[in-house]
This record gives structure tokens, sequence and C-alpha cells, in this order.
């Protein structure tokens, strides 16, 4: 194929390239937006010693996640650094060994399967406000991520876990993530196998969750009872070369559980602090709640009735999308936009950059959930919103987490306002997820619903 032997235009070159790296590590997202609005929608630079590439138009984004997907993978830093916890989990294999995990897990995210979660979500829900008080502060990052831990395990394991193990497994994902967070930003790793303290408390995090997710298997496979969960399916699903054996449920159930909770807890803090910080968008918030529930917990039934809050929950994946960066590499060399780039390179995608982009989004940086209300979806380009990916590794749960998104707000928000102390305003955190830096400490106010008021007050 022809392509081009101009140079794309980025900052390059060895002084660069440090300066780039430690510009990264301060705040990824904001190195990722400043390039594209400096350089463009296609833009080389160094990353140490490095050369990689980011892409910020749809289309570029269409190319490399949908239709030429099978020529790229995850990359094999995201693979090395991930594969201590993940083993070859969904999120980071790859070729046929993902296309066969991808279709036996498949089923068990189907919309009528998923459904099913809707009560744990709410009982979860319920469970999580008993010990919220008026007037109480609250660290409501740790609150939304106890919660949606809980949340996954129910699903995952078909029931609760004493409080002390669930501290211990949500330990354990935080050292696991923080570590890996870390060594992202990193040019030069210590190898996980060394020793060291950070490694060895690694190691004894993944020991954690290995043992918990080890004795359900064992009781499954000895009483086969299946209780319509996660880990009853995949342990059951078959295809024309037999079942998962052991090791590879032990992957599956991990990844579900690192990539489905704090996903889901970072949009639910960012949710509370957008409408704290956007009085009028809260209002309007509790005047749907309180028309469409009337003060009773929300089911699945109610969600195509609340057709603000799901905006509060897109307007808020568009401005704080927890997957905010992902990356791929070429497993050939490829043509990109008419430029050849080298089998092996570091592609970048960030939804962040997309999604705070003026060509696509009016006012891209202001939190206006109304702008979801009038099919907006339809009229954007393909792929300017992509909170859960796109193509073939489009986020496997992502009915999941819009539906739990959902039920939580419409719980919590039936009864509560969460107060920001006055004039605070809160940068990220960008960990492996978009957290919201030093946390997310808020008051609880409590409320009550306005029976038979109007959702348009
Ligand atoms: C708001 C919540 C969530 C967000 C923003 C999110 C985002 C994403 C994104 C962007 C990807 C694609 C990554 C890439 O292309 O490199 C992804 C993949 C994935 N997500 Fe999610 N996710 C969320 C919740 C969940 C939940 C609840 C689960 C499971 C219960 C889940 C499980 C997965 C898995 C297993 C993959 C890998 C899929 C594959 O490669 O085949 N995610 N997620």
């Amino acid at each position: 194929m022809p392509y081009s032997s101009r140079a794309l235009p980025g900052p390059c070159g060895l002084r660069a390239g440090w300066r780039n790296l430690r510009a990264l590590r301060a705040d990824l997202p904001g190195f990722l937006l400043e390039l594209a609005r400096t350089y463009g929608d296609f833009v080389q630079f160094d990353f140490g010693p490095f050369r990689s590439y980011f892409i910020n138009h749809p289309d570029l984004l269409h190319q490399v996640l949908v239709s030429d997907a099978s020529h790229y993978f995850k990359t094999k830093v995201t693979k090395a650094l991930l594969r201590p916890l993940l083993g070859e989990g969904l999120l980071i294999s790859d070729g046929d060994y993902w296309r066969r995990q991808r279709k036996l897990l498949q089923p068990a995210f189907h919309a009528a399967r998923i459904a099913a979660y809707a009560n744990i979500m709410v009982e979860c829900a319920q469970e999580a406000m008993r010990d919220w008080r008026p007037g109480q502060q609250r660290r409501v990052d740790h609150d939304m991520m106890t919660l949606t831990l809980e949340i996954v395990i129910r699903a995952l394991f078909g029931e609760a876990l004493s409080p002390a193990e669930r501290d211990a497994v949500g330990h354990a994902v935080d050292v696991g993530q923080k570590q890996v967070g870390d060594a992202f930003k990193m040019v030069f790793r210590v190898p996980t196998w060394l020793p060291t303290p950070a490694n060895l408390e690694l190691h004894r995090a993944v020991r954690v969750i290995d043992d918990l997710i080890d004795r359900f298997i064992t009781r499954y496979r000895q009483t086969g009872q299946d209780r319509g969960d996660l880990l009853a399916m995949m342990i059951a699903a078959v295809d024309e070369t037999g079942q998962m054996n052991n090791t590879q449920v032990r992957d599956e159930a991990f990844t579900l559980i690192v990539a489905g909770h704090e996903t889901t807890a970072n949009t639910l803090s960012w949710a509370w602090y957008l409408l704290a910080t956007h009085p009028q968008a809260e209002a309007r918030l509790h005047a749907e709640l309180d028309q469409v529930l009337g003060g009773r917990p929300p089911t699945m039934e109610d969600l195509s009735y609340l057709p603000y809050t799901e905006a509060v929950i897109k307007e808020t994946l568009r401005l704080y999308p927890a997957a905010y960066v992902t990356a791929r590499e070429p497993t050939t060399d490829v043509v990109l936009n008419g430029y050849r780039i080298p089998k092996g390179c570091t592609v970048l995608i960030s939804p962040y950059t997309v999604h705070r982009d003026p060509r696509w989004f009016e006012r891209p940086d202001a939190f206006v959930p109304e702008r979801w209300l009038d099919d907006l979806d339809k009229r954007l380009p393909r792929l300017a919103y992509l909170p859960f990916g796109a193509g073939p590794r489009v986020c496997i749960g992502n009915a999941f987490a819009m539906m739990e998104g959902r039920l939580i707000l419409a719980m919590l928000a039936q009864r509560f306002r969460l107060i920001l102390p006055p004039g605070q305003t809160v940068a990220t955190n960008p960990m492996v997820t978009l957290r919201p830096r030093g946390g997310l400490t808020m008051t609880v106010e409590s409320r009550t619903p306005q029976i038979g008021r109007s959702a348009t007050a």
C-alpha cells in the first residue's frame, strides 16, 4: 500500500522524549489533550527512548478498533503489567485464544441474563445506604468502590462475602491497580519476579483473590449448584473444544472483578461530584426520580422511564471516561491514514480527548446531561463517543455497567444529596482508571422524595 514519506507531526527526539515522559507521568489525559490540541489528530511522540503514536479522530479510531482490529493486539507492556493479576484473562488475551474466551463468556452478558443482576444491584445499594446519616462526611469514592465490589462479587459468586473478606479483596485489587498504574508510567520496570517489597505485596494481594476464586470453583465443581451466577455460567460454558479449565476460569473471574468494579465506582463518584456542582441538573434528576419512582426502589423495568438518569451517567462517562486511555500495537507493519506504522509500536487512543473535542460536542467541557435527551448518539460521528471502547474488543460488561450506574444513582439520589465543601474542585488522578485526586469527601444530606411532582421541574 502506498504511504506518505512525510514525517508525522509531534514532539520527538531525545529531549522531547524525556519531557514527554515527565508530562505523561504527571497527567496522562492532560498530556494527550495537549498533544491533540497542538499537533492534530495523528501525532507521533517519543516516550523516553520509545516512539509512540496517538490518534484522536473518530475515523482513525474506527480503523484501529473496528475495521482493521485483527491487525492490532493489546500491547506487550499492558500484558506484561497485567498478567501477574489477570493471567490470560479477556482484557489482555489476543487472537484465537481471546476469540474463544469471548465466545464462551458472551452469553453470560446477554441482556436477559444481566437483567437478573438488577436485584443484586438495588439490594446492595440499599444495604450501603443504611450506614448513611445526615451531616456525616463520607469518602464517597470509597463508598462507591465498596458498593460496586460487593455487586460484582455477588454477581460472580452468587453470594456475599464477609465484610473482612470483601475488604481483603478490595485491598488486594487496590494494591494491584496501584502498582500497575505506577509501572505504566515507567520506562524501565522492575520485573515482577524480583522479591522487592512492592512485588511481595503484589503477590500477597494476588494470593488473596486466587484463594477466594479457587474456593468457589472447588465448591461449584463439588456440588454442581448453579445459582445463576457468572462463575457457574463460566464453568458450565462449552464450545466444540470443550470447557474452560480452572486456570482459565480463575483468570476470567479475576478479570471481571478488576475490570468490573473500579470503572463503575469511579463513574458514580464523578456523577456525585458533577451533580453537587450543577444544582440545576441535580434538581432535574430528583424531579424525574420522584415522579417515576415516588420513593420506591427502582427496578430494571423503570429504567426506560428514567431518561435523565441515563443522561447523567452518559454525560459523566463523556467528561470522565473511567477507561480514559487504551493502547494497541500493530501485529505487522500497517498503513494508517497514509502513514506507515511499524509492527510492535504503541498506538494510544483516549476516549477522554475525543469526548472533549469541540468538533463533536458543543461546550465540550461543560456538564450538560440534556445534550443526550434528543438522540445525540445517533447524530454523532461514529466513535466520537466511546466510553466502552468499540469493535470486537468493546467492553463485555457495558450493559451491566449502564444498568448498575443508573440503578445505584436512582436508589441513592432519591434519599440523599451529597454536598461538596464550598468552592472545592476535584482534579483527576489518572491511575489505571480515572479517579478523583485526593478522593472525594462529601457531606450527606437526607432528602424526602416529593411524590407527584413533574419531571421537568
Ligand atoms: C462504567 C464502567 C465501565 C467502563 C467505562 C468500561 C470500559 C471498558 C473499555 C473502554 C474496554 C475496552 C478496552 C480496550 O479496548 O482496550 C473494556 C473492556 C472490558 N470490560 Fe469494561 N468497562 C466498564 C465496566 C465493566 C464491567 C461492569 C465489566 C464486567 C462485569 C467489564 C468487563 C470488561 C472486560 C472483561 C473487558 C475486556 C473485553 C475484551 O477485550 O473482550 N467492564 N471496558
